[in-house]
């Protein structure tokens, strides 16, 4: 038999940690009221996955995640993996932000080490609750020899998600996360089982370390419709360093926002085309003539994706062509 993996189960709030009234509340209760130590006491099978460890980080629902709270949450991970007996962390989050804490950690960690963030749609009270089978699998997934070396996933559902991918799809589904080419893997009874590797650069091969990361730049984040005023353009971007610009399908830009958006860049905001539909590639100098203008476009990130890698990329360059090549490459 092969020696256990130590875990370290971090609570953050959320669902995850929530209660409701009655077992029928399954949409309508309060959130981040349980601690994590009191959850996983719920599901004693999980000392049979790995040895556990808890740690109360936050208790606080993930809609109200600023950068600050992705850099401590970020560090205080970072120095749990580097302790020896600690071989992964389990993160309890709430679901709402889960793909962006995700992608942070999965961006800026400096370990092999496998980091799981887990939610749960329903809360633990709730008839057919997904907690304590989410946490379960996840600390599965957190122990398992497999799982090294794969940046921090996601686990939803039976299923293993890559951080760079996943993204939350529905407001109250169980069936709520979804990557756009398929999750990594699933685990059942308790065992993982991987199909899939990320092929984006992740953890290790990225310049960016939480260890040295201080306060991230301000971007934001405008989603277009025609009748979107020039105004809002204006003041969104009076403060912001970085805007996406969640454009219609392919990153469209009406005609009338063309000229704020430019004098935007003028004033030094790195204005970048990405699209509302939810998937698919922005192509360069597409459906606008991103050279001429000074604009930049994801590759195929979502919006909420794409701010977190702007605001990293943003902490080392500026150049128009090196902010480029990083939505390229991660
Ligand atoms: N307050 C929401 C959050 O923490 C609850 C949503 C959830 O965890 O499913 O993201």
């Amino acid at each position: 038999m092969t020696e256990k993996a130590n875990i370290i189960v971090i609570g953050t709030g959320g669902t995850i940690a929530g209660q409701g009234k009655a077992a029928n509340n399954t949409s309508a209760y309060e959130c981040s009221v349980r601690g994590i130590g009191d959850i996983l006491s719920t599901i004693p099978h999980a000392c049979a996955l790995a040895n556990l460890r808890t740690e109360q980080l936050l208790q606080n629902g993930s809609e109200n995640f600023s950068n600050e709270h992705l850099l401590a949450i970020g560090k205080r991970v970072s120095t749990l993996l580097a302790q020896h007996d600690v071989d992964g962390a389990v993160i309890a989050h709430g679901t709402d932000t889960i793909e962006e804490t995700a992608y942070f950690l999965h961006l800026t960690l400096k370990s092999s080490k496998p980091v799981v963030v887990v939610g749960s749609m329903r809360p633990p009270s709730a008839m057919s609750s997904d907690a304590a089978l989410n946490l379960y699998d996840a600390i599965a997934v957190a122990a398992h020899p497999s799982s090294v070396g794969l940046g921090t996933l996601v686990f939803a559902n039976d299923e293993i998600h890559t951080a760079r991918d996943v993204a939350k799809s529905s407001s109250f589904k169980i069936e709520a996360f979804r990557s756009p080419y398929g999750p990594l893997g699933y685990v059942i009874e308790g065992q993982p089982r991987y199909y899939r590797h990320p092929s984006r650069a992740h953890t290790l091969a990225t310049p960016w370390s939480i260890e040295t990361l201080g306060p991230l730049p301000q971007v934001d984040i405008v989603y277009a419709y025609g009748a979107l005023e020039p105004e809002a353009v204006s003041a969104i971007t009076a403060r912001a360093q970085g805007l996406i610009y969640a454009g219609t399908g392919n990153g469209n830009v009406a005609a009338h926002l063309i000229e704020p958006l430019r004098d935007a860049v003028r004033r030094g905001v790195h204005v970048v085309r990405a699209s509302r539909t939810g998937s698919g590639i922005v192509l360069r100098n597409g459906a606008q003539p991103d050279d001429a203008y000074g604009w930049l476009t994801v590759e195929d990130q979502i919006p909420s994706k794409a701010r977190i890698l702007l605001m990293l990329a943003l902490t080392q360059a500026r150049d128009l062509q090196a902010l480029q090549a990083v939505f390229e490459r991660y």
